[in-house]
């Protein structure tokens, strides 16, 4: 039985979907049961445990051949790093004390770097703390989502422009959500022999110049780029509700993408390329066919 956990989200649906496909046992972990009962019909198991509750996701994680693990964005958080990094060690509480034998924890590009990469700090904490205890362990380490873009779809149709923070012309690896998921359901049937990394990115990188085109072609009409600086996303994130310490650990991680610090680590980590491209991620996102 494998145990997925954001089955309601974007990655861990995808990979709890690609398993049920395979025929193999499912559980998909939620904190609300309500949210569950989709999977329910589709023949999926549901446990109720919250990713920072150590005892209770121990106790699914003790019945798993295998577990799909993420650290969850939680951004109503005053110290949103804080968090992070007290749900890897939860996490690394359970796998530990569960013994489960084949982790696939979703990373980021960049998670090799302890700092200067905003967010992914939390993400860099995970890894070491999971690492040092996991039997088999496998870290996915996404490129930038496609599905970022989403929030800045209504606007380009609206007004013609897409508003971003990196580099108008610098292209840079973006992996699709379906990508991910189906990579991490991949390695929960394939285990790691110790500690794995694969650094994943879509079939080819893209500049956000390169997204306004794709988004312009999928809505029909012109749509310009216009960028700004890494530091206005500091106000514009806190205007939009963010703690102000979460804004600057995203202009953090945007200023690292810009200067390439947020990239691969290549070393010992396997690289490959998901198939699904922009056009095709940005289409779903529209609600228009592939
Ligand atoms: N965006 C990027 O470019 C990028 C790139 C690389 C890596 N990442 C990493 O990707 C991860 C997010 O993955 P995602 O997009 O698949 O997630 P997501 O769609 O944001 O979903 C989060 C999932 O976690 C669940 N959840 C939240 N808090 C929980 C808790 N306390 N206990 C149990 N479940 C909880 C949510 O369930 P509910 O329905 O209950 O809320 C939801 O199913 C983050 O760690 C991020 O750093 C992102």
């Amino acid at each position: 039985m494998y145990v997925i956990a954001g089955a309601t989200g974007n990655t861990g649906g995808v990979v709890a979907s690609a398993l049920l496909e395979q025929g193999k046992s499912v559980t998909v972990l939620v904190r609300d049961a309500g949210k569950a009962e989709a999977w329910r019909k589709r023949g999926a198991q549901v446990a109720v445990a919250g990713l920072d509750d150590a005892k209770a996701l121990e106790a699914v994680l003790a019945k798993a051949e295998g577990a799909y693990l993420l650290l969850p964005p939680n951004y109503a958080t005053q110290d949103l790093l804080a968090t992070s990094f007290q749900v890897a060690d939860t996490l690394a509480e359970a796998v530990k004390a569960s013994g489960v034998g084949n982790v696939v924890f979703l990373s980021s590009i960049g998670a090799q770097h302890e700092g200067g990469t905003g967010p992914i700090r939390g993400l860099h904490h995970a890894e070491k703390v999971i690492s040092a205890v996991a039997k088999n362990v496998t870290f996915v380490r996404a490129a930038y989502f496609l599905q970022n873009w989403a929030p800045s779809l209504a606007g380009a149709r609206a007004d013609g422009v897409l508003h971003s923070f990196l580099t108008a012309d610098r292209k840079i690896p973006m992996v699709s959500v379906v990508d991910i998921g189906k990579c991490a359901a991949r390695y929960l049937v394939e285990p790691a022999n110790g500690r794995r990394v694969v650094e994943l990115a879509g079939p080819e990188d893209y500049s956000p110049r390169d997204i306004a085109g794709v988004v312009g072609a999928a809505i029909g009409k012109a749509v310009k780029l216009e960028t700004h600086p890494v530091e206005a996303a500091v106000p514009t994130l806190a205007a939009m509700g963010f703690p102000e310490s979460t804004a600057r650990l995203f202009a953090e991680m945007l200023g690292g993408i810009n200067s390439g610090h947020v990239s691969y680590e290549g070393a010992g980590a396997k690289f490959e390329r998901g198939s699904v491209t922009a056009e095709e991620a940005i289409r779903q996102m529209l609600g228009q066919q592939g």
